[in-house]
């Protein structure tokens, strides 16, 4: 019996050993062969005319033609991912795709960490302004002024390095052309081609550009550091190009001959070291974005409170028409997602006023108190309805013929219990509001989260920059929690009874 049970025993190790080898085996030899993997999955960031784009919900640019070129020539099924542009050196760095066109740069610091294919197109930066500036002509007289970018690109880096300059960074090119428009900016800088485009095809209005190139960049197709398909996407490319489909798919977009491209980007000549370090990291964080996390937490959180106190006291009023007005309100705020939101009132609000003849502008920091200060209070409001009307209207009736006014029984009787229950679903609202504040990230403001993406957009570590952004997320809710708990206890009338037996 033993010895059967032996023999058993080392089997079973011998066939786990083989599954075990078996399971690596399956999944580290795809990583090494070099059979590209079907479909080949390459992002973009399609809101980029006239390089990436979407078009009757068909993406389409010259990228894209460009890229399904080489996807023939090589014999691999593209499948395009549409990502934010700051996320694509992350993406291809997680490999959660294997290539990525997107009217990228090649630059010394992104060599560092990814690979890029040759160049494929000649571009550069350009200056935009509004029809009637009359000041700017080129780089020199951006100084102190306030401009315009998308995040993670060619034209932030050389924005933020203006002296004096208040740079605002965006998600895509099109919302900082929109900023200019709107007037909050003096100046966009962006790749020439694409502004270009907008105000030529897009029908941007009241725009120009500036000054020649004012940079000479070369975009090429990224690919994850040390990426066995990278000769593959080249020597395709090459083909693209000499073979002239090149000469084709550019004519058709631009109209007129390419111009010679290089072997090499010339920015890859002097490669220099990425600069990435803690101690900046948290500086930051810490000193740079949590300030604002936690002043648009707690200014929203006020007004919210002032607000929904108002709805609230309006939702259990016996007037019907205030009582349809705040339901349409707090129905709106709860039911729209925030984000939307805050687009609305920041991009939306301000063309609205200037067509009505108003000319009313929203900053950031109002507009994100705005949008964050109204979606409280209507979540506020309903808990504070729900506090009130939770107090059994017996205790109405008692107040009232002990000789009380309303207002009296309110504030001396009704709320003081309501507060109570109020509490913990208010520390709820409290902790959302301060995650939620890092949606004001999208109208360029530098909170917290921001200040992480701002960091990954440079140094290219999303992981560590991320997890680090995570945890002052946590340190900051935790200790809320615990603030209202502590709240919770001293509110509590069985505790304050105990303090006085002591005392
Ligand atoms: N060429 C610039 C850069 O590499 C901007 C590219 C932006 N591309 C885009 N699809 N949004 O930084």
């Amino acid at each position: 019996m033993i010895k059967f049970w032996r023999g058993r025993a080392v089997q079973r190790v011998i066939f786990a050993l083989l599954g075990l080898v078996l399971a690596i085996g399956l999944t580290v030899i795809p990583a090494f062969s070099q059979t590209p993997p079907n479909p080949f999955r390459v992002a973009t960031e399609a809101t980029f005319p006239p390089f990436e784009f979407q078009q009757g919900g068909q993406l389409t640019g010259f990228d894209i033609d460009l890229m399904r070129a080489i996807g023939k020539e090589a014999d691999l099924n593209i499948d395009f991912r549409n990502l934010p542009f700051d996320g694509i050196i992350p993406a291809l760095q997680a490999r959660t795709v294997e290539a990525a066109i997107s009217g990228m740069t090649i630059t010394a610091e992104r060599a560092q960490a990814i690979s890029f294919s040759r160049p494929y197109f000649r571009a550069g930066l350009a200056i935009a302004v509004r029809e009637d500036n009359q000041t700017i002509r080129n780089f020199e007289d951006l100084k102190g002024k306030r401009i315009a970018v998308q995040i993670g690109t060619t034209g932030a880096l050389e924005a933020t390095k203006i002296p004096g300059a208040v740079v605002s960074q965006f998600d895509s090119a099109a919302l900082a052309l929109q900023e200019l428009i709107n007037g909050r900016v003096e100046a966009v800088v962006n790749d020439k081609p694409v502004t270009l485009y907008a105000i030529k095809q897009a029908g941007l209005r009241r725009v120009k550009v500036v000054g020649e190139l004012l940079t000479e960049e070369f975009y090429g197709i990224a690919l994850p550091k040390n990426s066995p398909y990278l000769q593959l996407i080249n020597d395709a490319l090459g083909r693209v190009i000499e073979s002239g489909q090149y000469d084709v798919i550019f004519r058709q977009w631009f109209g007129e001959k390419p111009p010679e491209l290089p072997l090499v980007a010339p920015a890859l000549k002097n490669l220099q070291e990425s600069r990435f370090n803690w101690g900046e990291l948290f500086y930051n964080l810490i000193v740079k974005g949590v300030p604002w996390t936690i002043l648009l937490t707690v200014l929203s959180f006020l007004f919210g409170l002032i607000g929904g106190t108002l709805v609230a006291i309006a939702l259990i009023s016996p007037y019907k028409w205030l009582k349809i007005i705040c339901r349409i309100y707090v129905d709106f705020f709860r039911g729209t997602p925030m984000l939307v939101q805050l687009f609305l009132i920041y991009f939306g609000l301000p063309g609205l006023f200037r067509e009505i003849g108003l000319n009313i502008d929203l900053d950031r920091l109002p507009a994100a108190l705005f949008a964050l200060s109204l979606n409280v209070a209507a979540y506020l409001a309903e808990i504070m309805r729900g506090g009130i009307q939770s107090i059994d209207n017996g205790q109405w009736e008692a107040c009232s013929s002990l000789g009380m006014s309303p207002v009296q029984t309110m504030h001396e009787v009704i709320f003081p219990q309501a507060f109570r229950r109020m509490l913990p679903p208010l520390g709820n609202e409290f902790i959302t509001l301060i995650k939620d504040t890092s949606l004001a990230a999208v109208i360029g403001f530098e909170e917290l989260f921001r200040q992480g993406q701002l960091m990954v957009a440079t140094t290219y570590k999303a992981f560590e920059i991320y997890i680090a952004v995570a945890l002052v997320y946590l340190v900051l809710t935790t200790l809320s929690s615990l603030v209202f708990k502590r709240l919770e206890i001293y509110m509590d009338p069985l505790h304050k009874s105990k303090q006085e037996q002591k005392a």
